[in-house]
């Protein structure tokens, strides 16, 4: 206990026996300006550098030695801290199961297919859950939703909200909603977007859709270099805001029919290379009959491929 005690208070170089201001000058203008340094360095070359005893530089390292720490986690405590991995509530079981629990914090999901796929209503409904608490599959957190194509719909949240148990008017104040016209104004309100995500607490970013305005703006195939460059960082500040405020992003794909897929189906998120790297987890949705609506796990790190079949109701998303 007591050398616990005075491990601890060896903080600098100045804390180790025999090093005085001097010789923790010497030793900082020489690289060895960290405990850790010390703690790996040979006794004798200290010697040299400084003129203290070599037994006296022993001392000091075998101190620095003490008073520095590995962290190790066992592969057991890694896992629980992964359950532990906050998830936001699809609204359906099924599509729950097949992500590993719901929307995955820290990472980007990404859903591609055609029109009316359920893209959008499914952003809508993770929109709302977003803000449940943890015991209903939320996270008590606000969204900022980046609406490039003009369909965000209010009526519709609020109709989810409220079959949901939240106070509609409530839920619709948790959702910052950004109509962007430009690409500017996409990367800006990603850019700029750390100082709102504190203060509101969102755990879920949205961009309804991530294409559009690229595909768009960016016509012919001179243009190609420079959207993707700028795609790719528009996507590196999305995953840090992520990873740094531990929340969830939801981006919707456009497809088309790549030719060079001769057997299967020939549906391809767009976006190339960058967009296939961008998300931690991919789903294709497709319409199937009626309300009902089939999403395949095409890209997951920890999960199989496989499908869910959800419906999409008057209340919102269900199995
Ligand atoms: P694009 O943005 O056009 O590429 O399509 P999307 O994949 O975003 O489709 P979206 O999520 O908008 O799904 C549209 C489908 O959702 C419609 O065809 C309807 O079947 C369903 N839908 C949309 N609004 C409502 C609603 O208010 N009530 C119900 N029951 N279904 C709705
Ligand atoms: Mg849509």
């Amino acid at each position: 206990m007591a050398k616990e005690a005075k491990e601890k208070n060896i903080k600098e170089l100045e804390d180790l026996p025999g090093i005085g201001p001097t010789t923790a000058e010497k030793l900082r203008e020489s690289g060895y300006d960290t405990l850790e340094k010390i703690a790996v360095a040979s006794p004798h070359d200290l010697s040299e550098l400084t003129g203290m005893s070599v037994d006296n530089a022993k001392k000091a390292v075998d101190a620095a030695k003490q008073a520095t720490t590995v962290v190790y986690s066992t592969g057991s405590e890694i896992y629980d801290q992964r359950k532990l991995i906050g998830r936001i509530t699809t609204g359906s079981k099924d599509l729950n199961e097949l992500l590993g629990g719901g929307l995955e914090i820290k990472a980007i999901t990404e859903a591609y297919g055609k029109f009316a796929s359920g893209k959008t209503q499914l952003g809508f409904q993770l929109s709302v859950n977003v803000q449940l608490p943890r015991d209903k599959g939320g996270l008590e957190g606000a969204v900022l939703f980046i609406d490039t194509e003009g369909t965000f719909r209010p009526e519709r949240i609020e109709t989810i909200a409220t079959a949901a148990g939240l106070d509609p008017k409530l839920a619709l104040d948790n959702m910052l909603v950004v109509r962007a016209e430009t690409t500017e104004q996409q990367i800006l309100t990603i850019e700029r977007a750390d100082k709102v995500i504190q203060e509101k607490n969102v755990k879920l970013i949205i961009i309804d859709s991530m294409m559009a305005l690229f595909r768009s703006e960016f016509l012919g195939r001179g243009a190609l270099g420079e959207r993707q460059q700028k795609l790719n960082s528009h996507i590196h500040k999305l995953q840090n805001l992520a990873d740094t405020h531990g929340l969830a992003v939801y981006i919707t794909n456009q497809v088309m029919d790549n030719p060079g897929i001769l057997f299967g189906d020939p549906t391809t998120p767009v976006g190339g290379n960058i967009m296939a790297h961008a998300a931690t987890t991919r789903l294709y949705m497709r319409k199937s009959k009626e309300d009902k609506r089939i999403v395949r796990l095409v890209d997951s790190p920890s999960m199989p491929e496989g499908e869910a079949v959800i419906k999409i109701t008057p209340n919102g998303i269900r199995d």
